[in-house]
């Protein structure tokens, strides 16, 4: 049941040590947000590092008290330094703090590279841009979990096996019956991911574990468009082998029983580049979820179900829902801008602009870059007239000039008009996260599957700085 020859993502070896080639600076694409002052983008700390060639040596000395303990750097292979700290505790007693992360590595991956002063995305070495406009969704999962774009015959067996493993046991079916319809779908796939763990085996070996990757990416899309026709009370749609991976989702999500449904092309291949736009993006809040719960021996349905829950908050993938929602929020409110990039820094509210910000990105994301003009794409080829796209565009003029905004280099997202994309589609609301999800799969499970091939992964388990009591006598209940 393997797809014939992928190369697998066995390599425990870094590639990252040897010595690479220097690349030059970027410019910002032409339709990049800018704000007038921005000719090309800033410099990078890659550059930063880059520029220390051709010494490629790095020292890094931690003083701790009188203690002065040499630290190992590592470097990667865009340049990025990385200070390893695994014989700090054993040496010292200390432990680094770092809330949130933002400043910590938690691990090697050849995965995906992402610059965020550059606003650079790419997977396996290929960029973003190239891989929305030219490749196909099943050849991204496939370069992704395998480490290679497929030749010819590796992407029809890919396809041939994706296509075959669409169906849900029946008895799973029962599971649907037992959700209420207003249940979100987020919560409804999460569960229905984790319940395949009851119907497929734990993998032990590699045809195991390439056949639960299979039914997985298979047996989502079918699991995610249930969700949605139970969400509305009609008849589930089974999927069909005619249909190749997008056709079948697209059918079983608008397919009705009494009438025909006939994919729009323009919807499809906007579907397409947004599931590309999404596949992976490194040490996110869920893929960091899928590979902490991977660490402890959980298997692959256990973990992406995890990562599928992380991922449904508002400021990750929920994101794109809570934007449509802002967005519907200020036109009802007379589409006062200014208002609301105001509250945004009033003291007294917790308001932020959904869709901007990223924890990388402080340049532009070029995911965002890619969305808005497939937006005005495909609202025009659809000849659908949505007025919170002209909203969104409008938003992001006056937050983008905004001082608050423009020393925080805060930046349209992913999620900023996606929504709207969704929405021409004919993609409800509530199923935004869930085409996110989708589209996730394979670099979650390619990132389960690095950690899982590496040699001397261990149990993710982080430390803390203890602040509450010192020790203290027991108090009888009568005493308290
Ligand atoms: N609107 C207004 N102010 C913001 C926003 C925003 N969207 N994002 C960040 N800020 C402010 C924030 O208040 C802080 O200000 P100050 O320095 O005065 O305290 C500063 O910018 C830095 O923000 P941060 O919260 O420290 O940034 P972070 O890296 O911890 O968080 C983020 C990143 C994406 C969670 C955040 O920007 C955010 O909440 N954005 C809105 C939600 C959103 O669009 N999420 C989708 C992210 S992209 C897709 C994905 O990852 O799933």
């Amino acid at each position: 049941m393997r797809a014939p020859a992928p190369t697998r993502c066995l390599d425990p070896v870094n590639p990252l040590r040897a010595a690479r080639e220097t690349r030059p600076l970027t410019a910002l694409p032409s339709n990049a947000p800018t704000r007038g002052h921005e000719t090309s983008a800033p410099a990078s700390p890659n550059d930063r590092r880059n520029a220390n060639l051709p010494d490629m040596t790095h020292h890094a000395k931690l003083i701790l008290d009188d203690n002065e303990l040499e630290l190992p750097v590592e470097v990667g292979s865009e340049g990025e330094i990385g200070i390893d700290i695994s014989r700090l505790r054993p040496e010292t007693g200390a432990i680094t703090l770092d809330p949130s992360f933002a400043n910590t590595g938690s691990c090697e991956s050849a995965i995906t590279f992402v610059d965020g002063e550059r606003g650079i995305l790419r997977y396996r070495g290929y960029d973003i841009t190239d891989l929305a406009e030219h490749a196909s969704f099943p050849e991204v999962s496939h370069l992704l979990i395998y480490g290679e774009l497929p030749t010819r015959a590796q992407r029809e067996a890919f396809r041939h096996l994706l296509t075959h493993h669409t169906l849900v046991h029946e008895d799973m079916k029962l599971f649907f019956e037992g959700f209420p319809s207003s249940a979100h779908p987020m919560v409804v796939l999460s569960a229905m991911v984790a319940s395949l763990s009851a119907f497929y085996p734990d993998e032990e070996t590699n045809e195991e574990i390439d056949l639960n990757i299979i039914r997985l990416l298979a047996k989502a899309k079918t699991l995610a468009a249930f969700s949605y026709k139970k969400s509305i009370g009609q008849p589930l749609i089974q999927p069909r082998n005619d249909r190749s991976y997008l056709q079948n989702f697209l059918h079983m999500m608008f397919e009705v029983p009494c009438e025909p449904y006939h994919v729009n092309p323009v919807v499809q291949k906007a579907l397409n580049s947004l599931l590309i736009l999404h596949a992976d993006h490194e040490q996110n809040c869920s893929t960091t979820t899928v590979r902490t719960v991977g660490s402890g021996g959980a298997n692959l349905f256990a973990s992406i179900s995890a990562g599928i829950s992380a991922l449904w908050g508002p400021l990750h993938g929920g994101a794109n829902q809570a934007v449509i929602e802002m967005l519907e929020l200020i036109r009802d409110d007379g589409s006062n801008y200014q208002k609301y990039v105001d509250l945004t820094k009033s003291k007294d509210s917790d308001f932020k602009l959904m869709g901007f910000g990223h924890r990388v990105y402080k340049n532009f994301d070029p995911r965002a870059v890619v969305l808005k003009k497939a937006a005005d794409d495909v609202l025009e080829q659809l000849g659908v007239s949505d007025p919170l796209l002209d909203i969104a565009k409008e938003l992001e003029e006056v937050a983008l000039a905004d001082p608050y905004f423009i020393e925080r280099k805060l930046y349209p997202n992913v999620d900023f008009y996606s929504g709207v994309i969704y929405r021409a589609m004919g993609i409800p609301t509530d199923m935004f996260t869930v085409m996110f999800a989708l589209g996730r799969l394979p670099g979650w499970i390619a990132h389960w599957l690095e950690q899982r091939n590496t040699k001397g992964t261990r149990i993710t388990r982080p430390r803390q700085i203890y602040t509450g009591e010192n020790a203290r006598p027991w108090v009888a209940l009568d005493d308290r």
